[in-house]
């Protein structure tokens, strides 16, 4: 495999992720954004002996070098070249339900930056791709080439959170046909002038782009609301986002899952009939440490988010009984003691 050492991705916040998620042994974890492979391996490490993992990745390049790089766990990680929105239906097809944790590492890996000919950077000169997924019909070349001068304003200011957006839409409807990444990134650093600090003028504009081709924000949300579903026994789920438009919907979403009442703020008398599916773990979000930030500049805008899975009464009280039936645990023990074995056993998502 053909791989400089600078381009290998560095996974970000490894061992907050693992705590995140309290991956413990023989338990059964879903990356959904395995990538180069980095979180999976300690995940691997991490639930030995026994432990499982499913890992999905959207681009088929992750997938090639994320087999070759886990191949000693063998028939232990399953390894889907996927999109998560299918997160549903890839673990019914591959009957690895229900899971003890489930990680989302969102964007993009060095791998996919530093890789030749994908128009992810804007400091190398390469088509105007930018799909994650190279079967996938639509390029940023045919966003940034096709549409209307006010439709590409929209996406640069909506996914980039650009507030040129007109000016540089403006610019590219002039100099279009547009095909390459250098070429846009000129024609950008020609309205919002040169380097703003460490900030490349390009950023959010590249960033719109690549949001919009991959339809990445919709994908998360519809993918969160599948796997809060997937989640066993106070299982956790783990979302590293690394801007603002991501982790806003994360945020949201878990606020909403982990409320009892979602009814508007001027409701008087509760009638939304919402229950809590979500524990908040971090209630402060969590970000890389200095250090991190200054060996891995990449993870300067990384926040990680974690919630649990709630078990309800009826829940716990029908596993209790069906694990006291099964002779895995002893009705006859303490009850504090009993409780707490059952909650070991239950978390076992295959016991
Ligand atoms: C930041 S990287 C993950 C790095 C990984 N955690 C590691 O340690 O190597 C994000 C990965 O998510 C993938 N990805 C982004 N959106 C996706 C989606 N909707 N479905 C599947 N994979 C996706 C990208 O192709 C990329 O490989």
């Amino acid at each position: 495999m053909e791989m400089l050492a600078s381009s290998l991705h560095i996974p970000v916040m490894l061992s907050e992720t693992i705590e995140s998620l309290s991956v413990k042994a023989g338990g059964r974890y879903i990356d959904c954004t395995i990538g180069s492979g980095g979180h999976a391996a300690a995940i691997m490490q991490q639930s030995a002996p026994g432990g499982q993992v499913l890992g999905i990745d959207a681009d088929p390049e992750a997938i090639k070098f994320a087999k070759k790089r886990l191949r000693d766990y063998g028939s232990s990680i399953l390894i889907c070249n996927n999109n998560f929105v299918n997160l549903e239906t890839i673990c019914l097809n591959n009957n690895f339900k229900p899971v003890n944790g489930i990680l989302f590492d969102l964007g993009l890996s060095s791998l996919q930056l530093n890789g030749n000919g994908r128009g992810f950077s804007f400091q190398t000169e390469s088509p105007l791709d930018m799909r994650f997924n190279p079967k996938q019909s639509i390029t940023a070349a045919n966003i940034v080439n096709t549409l209307t001068e006010v439709e590409l304003a929209e996406i640069i200011r909506d996914y980039g959170q650009e507030s040129n957006y007109r000016r540089i839409a403006s610019y590219i409807a002039k100099e279009r046909p547009i095909k390459t990444s250098l070429e846009l990134a000129k024609v950008v650093e020609r309205v919002v002038g040169s380097r703003r600090g460490k900030i490349h003028p390009a950023t959010k504009t590249f960033q719109a782009l690549r949001i919009a081709v991959n339809n990445e924000l919709e994908n998360l949300e519809l993918a969160l609301k599948q796997a809060v579903d997937l989640l066993g026994f106070e299982g956790r789920l783990v979302v590293i986002s690394y801007h603002s438009l991501e982790d806003r919907i994360v945020k949201r979403y878990f606020k909403r899952e982990s409320s009892d009442c979602i009814c508007p703020a001027k409701v008087m008398n509760c009638n939304c009939n919402h229950t809590a599916r979500l524990k908040l773990i971090n209630k402060r979000v969590t970000t890389p440490s200095v250090e991190e930030v200054k060996a891995n500049p990449r993870s300067r805008s990384a926040k990680l988010r974690v919630v649990e899975r709630v078990v309800t009464n009826e829940e716990w009280l029908e596993t209790a009984g069906r694990l006291c039936f099964l002779g895995k645990v002893d009705a006859g023990i303490r009850s504090d003691k009993l409780a707490q074995k059952v909650t070991k056993k239950a978390s076992l998502v295959n016991y």
